[in-house]
């Protein structure tokens, strides 16, 4: 006798929500399907019949026959309200809504416990990468160095097409955008917000370490300039947008999101276009690069059918890191190496390097601390400038005399 089906209750209906439906009506003998679909927009014309849709949350929430409810929608505060009240009904979810789990990543957690209810969302994180059960499950005891990578498909796909074809910022936006990489709000790809989103859960799983995403320094591609490209050409460096957490000492990690500065070297020179590429360094298995497509609605319904085939067999997070013994702390007592080309020289008056290697007419390279940074993030937007850093990152010993110029700074 064949299992009766389960049920899903399907949120949202646009890129992710089409492709896990094509997926799941190619995926024959899987054993769940969709029920319900609730959408926002009641006038939009559908690839499916008119019963299948609602824009009342409540026919999926309140339905007891539904199982799992799967939250594909655009808008995290909606989502904020569709998931927590899933979970607070005990229903198991899953969501790709990585904006939504990073801002109430602990929120998230203890609802789950409390419950007795499971949340998955491997595919909030470099889509159909499968990052955040290797993290849980692969690496739950190995040592991590870091975790760094491309986390942000459309703004790989511009910083593709301007380096590599010449083409101008706008209308690799544009193309970005009409393929279906881009958010709803580009801001939030080409600002690095929804990398940092990515790169706070993958911390939480890497090092048991839940932070704010306001408290963690993203600076993003949209002020990228000929200038820029032509100092990373002619010197065998492409600029991709890196985000990045690393274990700084044994009780310290620090992280951030930033253009950086890549060479031919290393893992990540050739992730072009869509895809997303994330390294994962561990003491004894060294560097593994996980390589795959981080956007578009077949690879991010991939993902989000592996956490519903995954949740038939009750798996949840246990957030293992968060549990062991081993615990870390987030520094941002770290001196980062950039280079900061500017449009008004002033602006160094407000961004105290620690060093200065070299200097030209509207750019310098040096040392910053990351505290500093996070400080100076509206003043450097404000100017149009462009950062980069080389990735390396070192530990300041704290002393008075820094901890005064931290001092002043605030
Ligand atoms: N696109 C990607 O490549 C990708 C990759 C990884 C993760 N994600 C994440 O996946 C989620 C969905 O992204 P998407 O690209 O599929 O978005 P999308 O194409 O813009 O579709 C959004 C869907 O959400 C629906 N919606 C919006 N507010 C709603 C509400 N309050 N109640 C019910 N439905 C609502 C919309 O309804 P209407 O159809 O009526 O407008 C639409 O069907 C987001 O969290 C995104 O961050 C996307």
């Amino acid at each position: 006798m064949t299992a009766k089906k389960k049920k899903i209750g399907l949120f949202g209906f646009g890129s992710v929500g089409q492709g896990l439906y094509d997926i799941l009506a190619s995926s024959k003998g899987f054993n769940a399907e969709v029920s319900k679909i609730v959408i926002k927009n009641a006038d939009k014309e559908r690839t499916l019949p008119a019963e299948f849709f609602s824009t009342d949350a409540n026919d999926i929430l309140n339905d007891p026959t539904i199982d799992l409810v799967v939250e594909l929608i655009d808008n995290a505060d909606d989502a904020y309200h569709i998931v927590t009240s899933a979970l607070k009904s005990g229903k198991t979810v899953i969501s790709a809504n990585k904006k939504l789990i990073a801002e109430h990543f602990v929120e998230l957690v203890n609802l789950q416990k409390e419950n007795n209810a499971t949340l998955l969302y491997e595919a909030s994180s470099c889509a159909s990468i499968p990052i955040i059960r290797t993290l849980e499950e692969y690496y739950d005891n190995e040592t991590l160095h870091g975790v760094s990578g491309i986390f942000n498909g459309s703004s790989n796909y511009i910083l593709s097409k301007v380096q590599n074809e010449g083409l101008a910022y706008a209308s690799a936006l544009k193309d970005a955008q009409d393929l279906g990489f881009a958010e709803s709000d580009p801001a939030l790809d080409v600002g690095g917000y929804d990398a940092k989103y990515k790169l706070v859960i993958i911390t939480g799983h890497s090092y048991g370490v839940f932070l704010d995403p306001d408290d963690v320094f993203n600076y993003g591609i949209q002020h990228l300039s000929e200038a820029d490209v032509e100092y990373a050409r002619s010197r065998n460096l492409k600029i991709k947008l890196v985000a990045q957490v690393s274990k700084v000492d044994d009780g310290n990690i620090s992280l951030f999101v930033t253009p950086q500065f890549v060479s031919p070297e290393s893992n990540l020179y050739n992730v072009e276009n869509e895809y997303n590429g994330v390294t994962v360094e561990a003491a004894f298995s060294e560097k593994q690069l996980f390589y795959g497509k981080g956007a578009g609605g077949h690879p991010t319904g991939s993902a989000v059918l592996s956490d519903i085939s995954a949740a038939l067999y009750d798996y949840r997070y246990e957030y293992k890191k968060a549990k062991s013994i081993v615990k870390y702390s987030y520094s941002k007592e770290v001196e980062l190496e950039v280079y900061l080309r500017f449009n008004n020289q002033s602006i160094l008056d407000f961004i105290p390097f620690t060093a200065i290697t070299e200097e030209g007419k509207n750019y310098v390279v040096g040392t910053v601390k990351l505290g500093t940074l996070l400080h100076v993030k509206n003043t450097l937007e404000q100017d149009g400038a462009f950062l980069v850093s080389t990735g390396k990152v070192k530990k300041i010993e704290t002393n008075l005399s820094q901890v005064s110029q931290e001092a002043v700074l605030v």
